[in-house]
């Protein structure tokens, strides 16, 4: 795992080119470690995260450390996995996926935890767990479903196929495709936006949309009229407003 911070952002990078950047326990655990520390740091505002070399994100959870798993080790190992990326929802800062090759399996997981995917047009996505005779274990069939819903995300997981960034894109899989090579590059204009704007107010609609998404409409309204009365106890409601009517730069 590689970390550089920069104004603000902090690139992630998982670091096993060798294997297409697969995931085991040891590279969960450091991710983790690493998220917990950027989470603390109060001069990170957005994370970025991306694999390293130019042919992947992550191709998945490592078959090699998978095959002779039991039962029980499959259900910690998947527990793992979802406390690792639980915990990217749960971050109070945005966290964007550079998707530079491919995002399979895991791999896709890791970046549908994420908020805001950006997929080089070189990128490849799918879940082919089934071809392996094992289901999505990291979060697949709970958040592929939830984020482009349940028909193609049966749809996908059922046949495994990998898909193009551009048909990512025409089924909300991801939010922009952007030339080979330029996904980093294109995350990092997507952080500067983000961070030109009030970061209590980007944490707060972080969890009001994540909280949501658990919960039936009304329920959701009522926490959106809390976390939106919330806003106006922080001085960046006054600043923001202000800034507008004095028709000058608001800052943050
Ligand atoms: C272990 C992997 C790997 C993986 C690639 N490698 N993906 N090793 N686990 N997920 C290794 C290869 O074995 C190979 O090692 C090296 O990386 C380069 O990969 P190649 O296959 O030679 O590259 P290429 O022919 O270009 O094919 C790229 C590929 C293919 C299409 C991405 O590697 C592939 O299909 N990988 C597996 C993708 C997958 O099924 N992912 C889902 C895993 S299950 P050597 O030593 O030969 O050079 C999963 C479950 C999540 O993610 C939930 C768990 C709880």
């Amino acid at each position: 795992m590689l970390t550089e911070k920069d104004g603000g952002v902090a690139l992630v990078t998982v670091n096993r080119p060798q294997v297409l950047n697969a995931l085991n326990r040891e590279v969960l655990l450091k991710l983790r470690k690493v998220l917990e520390e950027l989470e603390s740091s109060p001069d990170i505002r957005v994370v970025i995260i991306t694999g390293a070399g130019d042919k992947s994100f992550v191709a998945g959870a490592d078959i090699a450390g998978m095959v002779e798993m039991t039962p029980d080790d499959a259900r910690e190992f998947s527990r793992l996995g979802h406390e690792t990326f639980g915990f990217i929802d749960a971050m109070t800062k945005p966290v964007i996926a550079a998707i530079n090759g491919y995002a399979l399996g895991g791999g896709l997981e890791l970046a549908l935890a994420c908020d805001i995917r950006v997929a080089a047009e070189n990128a490849r996505l799918g879940q082919p767990e089934v071809g392996l005779g094992i289901i999505p274990g990291f979060g697949g069939t709970q958040r592929l479903s939830r984020l482009v819903g349940p028909g193609r995300a049966k749809d996908l997981i059922l046949t495994g196929r990998t898909v193009t960034a551009g048909e990512a894109l025409s089924m909300g899989l991801v939010e922009y495709v952007v030339p080979q090579g330029e996904a980093l590059s294109f995350a990092r204009r997507v952080a500067s936006q983000i961070l030109e704007k009030s970061p209590s107010a980007v944490t707060r609609a972080k969890s009001a949309i994540n909280r949501g998404l658990d919960i039936p409409l009304e329920q959701g309204l009522r926490l959106e009229e809390e976390e939106f009365s919330l806003c106006f106890s922080h001085p960046d409601q006054k600043e923001g407003m202000r800034a507008f009517l004095e028709k000058r730069k608001p800052r943050y």
